[in-house]
């Protein structure tokens, strides 16, 4: 007995507690069966574990309601009988030693009570309950097919050992509530611990975005002052080669081919002109790539000018872009909707968002068959603008780094990154969306969507 109350302490479990248990007390009273129940939160008083039971017994029995299945089980759970009753002890143990004797003295619904016990030929039963603070919460079942096997000594003696069994299930259920209690505070801190590295890293991100602004403004502003004096001088001398060239050319017919800088005049005349015609084309991107750089860099947000035509913007950035359009691809389609009320937002912020989309698609064909599809469309009360192309795709792993600034592809053949970046800072400043779908190999779509004017507050700025 003293060896069967400390092994209790020793689980911090149920299961295994309880398998052990009724190991134990099958050895200290020599009955062929014994089982524990334990009441569930649903009112249900399946048995925990049980063994020598004859099979199908537990499974038959088992699975039995404390409020509507009648039982000697669930009276017992349910602290209702008649303690003037034998087979009831004062602890409300229920024992019977030879239960085909018993049950005829029983009225027809009280037989019932017995069913299972009966059906399996068990003549010596004891049902005694195991207390957790006060309340029946489980109970221990001995049974055994030969009579006389469950004495009231031996009932009482179990209903002893039961009490010491009831503080060990409750200090088991405590220790299991503070596990409980303790993942779920290991869960919290874990979450909490992501939220706040994300945190940190947007603002890592934030930060860096920032010195990266002030680092692109400069950058801006010094390539901006010696690039506009070498946009000025090519016209200077694109001006002086349109006086002097005559004069070399009159010299030319006159005297036959002479060397200027070590080569031919005739020569040298188509040179020139290509040169200082890619000298300016070269500056023209710099300053356009200055530009990108300036809008990065911008601080103050761009203010909502007035109510525009969407699809006027659109065309806008078509003309803008027409050589480019064309040189790219012989299918491009424009598909405008005519019922499209105005947004407001800045005419020339958007006309820049379409030619940077516009761009894209371009650089994206292969070939001039692959097609681009521009179109606008009025949808769930807010403005849709699509750039959809069939050109190479973009990867999965690319798609979320889109709008990041830098972010290009397109290194080698001069891309720098900024298109998306400035773009989506526009759309944001309108109140709206920008986003991309794209299948490797076969087009992207990038569509934009705007708030209607009526969504957006009088006078906010952007
Ligand atoms: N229509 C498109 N098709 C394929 N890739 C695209 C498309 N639009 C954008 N991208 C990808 O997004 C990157 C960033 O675009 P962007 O910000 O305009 O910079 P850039 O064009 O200078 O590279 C591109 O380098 C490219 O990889
Ligand atoms: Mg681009």
């Amino acid at each position: 007995m003293t060896y069967l109350l400390s092994i209790m302490n020793q689980y911090s479990e149920m299961k295994p507690l309880l398998v052990r248990f009724v190991q134990e007390v099958k050895k200290i009273t020599g009955c062929e069966a014994v089982g524990i129940r334990v009441l569930t939160e649903e009112g249900t008083i399946p048995y925990e574990t049980y063994t020598g039971f004859k099979r199908d017994f537990c499974r038959r029995a088992g699975p039995l309601s404390i409020d509507s299945d009648r039982c000697s089980c669930s009276n017992v759970f349910r602290e209702e009988y008649d303690r003037k009753l034998p087979c009831y002890t004062q602890e409300g143990s229920f024992y019977v030693n030879y239960m085909s004797r018993y049950l005829p003295g029983l009225s027809e619904a009280e037989r019932k009570t017995c069913d299972f016990c009966d059906i399996f030929h068990y003549e010596s039963v004891a049902l005694i309950p195991i207390r957790v603070q006060d309340r029946v919460s489980g109970l221990i079942h001995l049974a055994d097919r030969k009579e006389d096997r469950v004495p009231l000594d031996l009932v009482e003696l179990i209903e002893s050992i039961a009490l010491h069994l009831g503080t060990a299930i409750q200090r088991v259920w405590i220790l299991e509530d503070l596990k409980a209690a303790e993942r779920n505070l290991e869960e919290k801190v874990r979450e909490k611990t992501e939220q706040l590295q994300q945190r940190w890293q947007q603002l890592i991100q934030a930060n860096k975005l920032s010195s990266l602004g002030v680092l692109a403004a400069g950058v801006a502003h010094e390539i901006n002052n010696p690039n506009q004096i070498i946009l000025a001088n090519i016209d200077l001398l694109e001006e002086a080669w349109r006086g002097v060239s005559p004069f070399l050319d009159e010299y030319y017919e006159q005297n036959g081919d002479f060397l200027i800088s070590g080569v031919n005049y005739s020569a040298f005349r188509e040179e020139l002109s290509a040169n200082l015609a890619r000298s300016l084309a070269a500056a023209r991107r710099i300053d356009g790539i200055v530009g990108d750089l300036k809008e990065f860099s911008r601080k103050e947000p761009s203010r909502v000018e007035s109510d525009i035509d969407i699809n006027l913007v659109i065309q806008g950035g078509v003309t803008l872009m027409s050589n480019y359009i064309k040189t790219a691809t012989g299918n491009f389609r424009l598909e405008l909707s005519a019922d499209i009320p105005p947004v407001r937002g800045s005419f020339q912020k958007l006309e820049q968002v379409l030619v940077n989309l516009l761009e894209n698609a371009c650089q994206a064909l292969t070939s001039r068959k692959q097609g681009i599809l521009v179109r606008s469309s009025l949808r769930q009360n807010q403005v849709e603008i699509s750039v959809q192309d069939e050109g190479r795709g973009i990867a999965a792993v690319d798609l979320a780094r889109l709008g990041d600034p830098f972010f290009t592809t397109k290194r080698d053949s001069g891309g720098t990154g900024l298109g998306l970046s400035v773009s989506s800072t526009i759309v944001r400043e309108h109140g709206g969306r920008l986003e991309f779908s794209s299948q490797k190999g076969e087009g992207t779509t990038a569509t934009l969507f705007l708030p209607l004017d009526d969504q957006l507050q009088q006078g906010e700025e952007y």
